[in-house]
C-alpha cells in the first residue's frame, strides 16, 4: 500500500467511496449521492487552498481509501485547528488502511503547524471511534440527537488530538 496525494484520475474511485458512505453509513449526514464533477471541484478547491487529500492505493493504483482535512470553523481564531475525515472502501476495511491514512494525515497536520485535529463521529461508529483512540485522540464532547438519518436520531461524539 502507498499513501500519496490524490490526483485527478482518482476522482471516480473517491466519488464511489463517498457515495457508498452517503447511502449506507452514518459517517456522512447527507442522503443524496454526488456527481464525479462535484468531487472533482472539491479536490480542486482543496488543492487551491493547500489542504491535503490523501489516497491509499494498491500496487495497481486502485484507490482503497482516502483522507482529508480542512478548517474546523471559519473564524480566524480557529486557524490552528482542523477537522478531518477518513473513508475506506467497504471491501477493504479492517486491514489497517484507515490507520495508515490517519497516521499520514496527522503527519501532514504536524508539518502544516496545526495545533489540534478534531474528529466529529456518529456516536455508534465504533470502528472510527476505536481507530481514533488507538492513535491518541481523546473524547472531548458528546452531543445527543443533533442529527437524523435512516429514521433515527444521531448523536455526535467529538474526539481531538492536540499536536
Ligand atoms: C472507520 C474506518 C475508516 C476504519 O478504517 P479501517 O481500515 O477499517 O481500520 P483499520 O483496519 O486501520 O483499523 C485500525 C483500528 O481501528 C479499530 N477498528 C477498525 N475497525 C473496527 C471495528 N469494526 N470495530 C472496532 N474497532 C475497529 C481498531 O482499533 C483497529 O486497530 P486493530 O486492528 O489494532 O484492532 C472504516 O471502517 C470506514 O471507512 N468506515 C466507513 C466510513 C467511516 O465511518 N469513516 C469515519 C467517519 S468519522
Amino acid at each position: 500500500m502507498v499513501i500519496r496525494p490524490a490526483l485527478p484520475h482518482d476522482i471516480e474511485a473517491i466519488t464511489a467511496i463517498y457515495n457508498d458512505a452517503v447511502l449506507t453509513t452514518t459517517a456522512i449526514w447527507n442522503d443524496k449521492p454526488v456527481t464525479v464533477k462535484n468531487r472533482s471541484d472539491w479536490l480542486h478547491a482543496h488543492q487551491e487552498a493547500n489542504l491535503p487529500v490523501l489516497v491509499a492505493v494498491d500496487q495497481d493504483q486502485t484507490v482503497m481509501g482516502y483522507a482529508t482535512f480542512g478548517p474546523w470553523r471559519d473564524f480566524e481564531g480557529f486557524r490552528h485547528t482542523v477537522e478531518h475525515s477518513v473513508y475506506v472502501e467497504k471491501t477493504k476495511r479492517g486491514h489497517g488502511i484507515g490507520r495508515k491514512l490517519l497516521e499520514a494525515l496527522i503527519d501532514q497536520a504536524r508539518s502544516s503547524h496545526k495545533h489540534v485535529m478534531v474528529a466529529a463521529i456518529e456516536s455508534r461508529n465504533t470502528a472510527s471511534i476505536q481507530l481514533h483512540k488507538k492513535l491518541g485522540f481523546i473524547q472531548t464532547g458528546h452531543m445527543p440527537e443533533v442529527g437524523e438519518k435512516f429514521g433515527r436520531w444521531l448523536d455526535l461524539t467529538f474526539l481531538q488530538l492536540t499536536l
